[in-house]
């Protein structure tokens, strides 16, 4: 099965979403010592963008490592936590979970609970998108960029079995029921870069 990438969010919009969720954590976290959790490996470009709009100083940053849907297009129902911090890191901070998107909930659950167990002083979500068709499990998202519709969504860090994550824009996946237009998508990331210059 062949699979088309389609555009749905250009890097310029990326740019002025993560400014605007920066001004909104800089008013929250004034005078407080923030330290942000990156769920890997998906939230990796997201999370860089977001310090460096930051302006508050920010304590720490720390990356907790969930996987959930392997090289599947739909999640195994399941996110196994393959590398944890230092509990000292979060226990009595301001921590603040970047996540890439929301989908099913469970990777997202999953972290805030492992992370509430070592009583931070508060516990707040940061992410980039928000799929709410697909949710399983209820996600208080704090800080929001955008919403998006029931897509496969890669690039800007999010892949598909690995793949697709350095693409400086965000895409959706798209099945490709027909042979000819198949053929010509046969090198749907060339064609996405091609289309970025
Ligand atoms: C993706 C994505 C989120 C999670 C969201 O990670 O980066 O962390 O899925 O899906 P959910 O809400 O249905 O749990 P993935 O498990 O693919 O691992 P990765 O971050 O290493 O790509």
């Amino acid at each position: 099965m062949n699979r088309n990438l389609v555009h749905l969010i250009s890097q310029a919009e990326i740019v002025s979403t993560v400014r605007r969720l920066a001004v909104e954590i800089d008013r929250d976290y004034q005078d407080r010592s923030l330290v942000l959790v990156g769920i890997l490996k998906g939230s990796f470009i997201f999370l860089a963008d977001l310090v460096r709009e930051i302006e508050i100083p920010i304590a720490n940053i720390e990356f907790l490592r969930l996987s959930s849907y392997g090289s599947s297009m739909v999640s195994s129902g399941e996110a196994k936590i393959t590398m944890n911090l230092p509990p000292k890191a979060i226990a009595g901070k301001d921590i603040l979970v970047v996540e890439d998107i929301v989908d099913t909930g469970i990777t997202t659950d999953t972290a805030l609970r492992y992370l509430q167990n070592y009583q931070p002083a508060s516990l707040r979500l940061c992410a980039l998108l928000d799929k709410p068709a697909r949710r399983q499990v209820p996600v208080k998202i704090d800080y929001l960029g955008s919403t998006v519709e029931d897509l496969f969504i890669v690039g800007y860090g999010i892949d598909f079995d690995q793949k697709y994550r350095q693409l400086p824009d965000i895409y959706y996946l798209e099945e490709e029921q027909d042979s000819e237009t198949a053929e010509k998508a046969n090198y749907p990331i060339n064609q996405a870069m091609a289309a970025k210059n």
